[in-house]
């Protein structure tokens, strides 16, 4: 099997330049100028068009059970759909109930996966509680390829860890120079606060952004980093969606704090006013932490665009507007969290950002790419075009025109919190190891050709 992407320009995190490809099997081979295509080589003209390395998205949800349900997608089709929108890697949080076992529960997320993607994955693994047992537990999973936790400083009683925990965890990770991504936001406040809320009749889902405003993520912010100060382990906030929060971190870091930051797509496109939409229709919306004023939009693109901010993920987590977001109906905290973007977050990354001037072609690939592909121990096998890399690269065409629609995605959920929207550019090709799994919006790769990536932990 041989690919040759011919008169693309190749854009990398640092260069751009006009050049061919050749990937021999699952692997680029050779980059250069008038590369010719030997007998049986597939031949892709990219002329006019970008060739980016594949996109990895840091924070999805494939199988989560959640608030009492699951959400949608499988690996089928959450892959098929991450395909379509140019993301060739997945990074799955495995989130283990507290009374589960943390390795029956990385096998589980295993299962779901193995024989099932189409593109190729590998898993944060979620510490919801922390004793012994999970300790020697954990570092089997680590030996097992994994190198990065995930912590919920939220949910309680769901996800949610104590702060002895907490300290362990950090520990942990420090010794075994495993990476810990958290989800920041302060549960005592939350909990009080819904419970305030629902005392006074605020049921709607406007309440959600009341219940968890941007203190009660910048004080997690603070919490996570004041213990990875003690400990010295190398942390990475997920989802952060407001200055205030990001102030916090910007503030550890300069500390000397080890601290990677991540935000979504959501909050660099929406804000709380769609939260707020008549006739339960917020419920789409609703997503921890909230979409916020649409003041901090600006401050992320900043944020991105100088480097404070390290990756755009998704959080992808489907829920059907006409039968899950209603078991919220008459109380905004039993509405299943979370709003569905695996598929749109390049095509909206570059419509908004770069169409826009906000960030340019090369932080599009450092923030959804790259980064990601150094902070999670995947570079350069990932998020590079060099020889010897993995041959996933997005062939992207800047010129097509087009709108979202939940009747054309992927996803394997009901509704799209874009509906209509207009988007500028797309993938035209996508490949997997050489590959080609999307085309023009279809998905044309193998299920379950997808690979488990074993990585081994860096952050010492
Ligand atoms: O609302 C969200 N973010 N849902 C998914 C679970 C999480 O907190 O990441
Ligand atoms: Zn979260
Ligand atoms: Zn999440």
């Amino acid at each position: 099997m041989s690919l040759l992407i011919k008169n693309g320009e190749i854009v990398t995190a640092d260069s751009r330049y006009v050049a061919d490809i050749y990937c021999e099997g699952e692997t680029i081979t050779r980059i250069d100028r008038d590369l010719a295509a030997p007998p049986g080589c597939e031949v892709v003209d990219a002329r006019g068009k970008f060739v980016f390395p594949g996109f990895i998205d840091p924070h999805v949800h494939i199988y989560l059970p959640f608030m009492g349900t699951f959400s949608k997608d499988t690996y089928e089709s959450g892959s098929r759909a991450a395909l379509v929108g140019g993301t060739t890697t997945l990074i799955e949080m495995c989130c283990p109930a507290r009374s589960d076992d943390a390795l029956q529960s990385f096998e589980l997320w295993m299962s779901q996966a193995v024989g099932k993607s189409a593109c190729d994955f590998t898993f944060h693994m979620g510490v919801t509680k922390f004793n012994d047992a999970t300790e020697a537990q954990l570092r089997e999973i680590v030996r097992r390829g994994i190198s990065s936790f995930k912590i919920f400083l939220a949910y309680k009683g769901a996800f949610g860890i104590d702060d002895t925990e907490l300290y362990r965890t950090l520990k942990l990770a420090r010794e075994l120079g495993v990476i810990v991504t958290a989800h920041c936001e302060n549960e005592t406040l939350v909990a009080e606060r819904c419970k305030e809320l629902l005392a006074a009749g605020k049921t709607d889902p406007a309440q959600h952004h009341e219940s968890r405003p941007p203190a009660v993520e910048a004080e997690g912010v603070h919490h996570l980093l004041t213990f990875a100060e003690l400990t010295g382990a190398a942390t990475y906030i997920v989802h952060l969606s407001c200055k205030e929060a990001l102030d916090q971190a910007v503030a550890a870091r300069q500390r000397g704090v080890r601290v990677g930051i991540e935000t979504l797509i959501q909050y660099l496109t929406l804000d709380k006013t769609y939260a707020e939409r008549p006739n339960f229709e917020g419920a789409k919306f609703v997503m921890s932490p909230p979409l916020r004023d649409a003041r901090n939009q600006d401050v992320l693109w900043h944020g991105l665009r100088d480097g404070l901010i390290q990756t755009v993920a998704t959080d992808h987590a489907p829920f059907d507007f006409e039968k899950q977001k209603p078991m919220g109906r008459e109380d905004f905290t039993k509405i299943p969290n979370g709003i569905p973007s695996l598929e749109e977050r390049i095509n909206l990354l570059y419509t908004h950002g770069v169409a826009r001037g906000r960030i340019d072609l090369h932080t599009l690939v450092n923030v959804a790419s790259t980064q990601v592909a150094k902070l999670f121990d995947l570079f350069p096998r990932k998020g590079a075009i060099q020889p010897g890399a993995d041959a996933d690269l997005v062939v992207f065409d800047p010129h097509y025109r087009g709108k979202i629609s939940a009747k054309t995605q992927h996803m394997a959920v009901d509704y799209s919190a874009f509906e209509g929207w207009p988007i500028e550019g797309r993938p035209s090709v996508v490949t997997v190891r050489g590959q080609i799994a999307a085309r023009d919006g279809q998905f044309v790769g193998t299920v379950g050709r997808g690979r488990f990536l074993r990585r081994a932990p860096s952050h010492f």
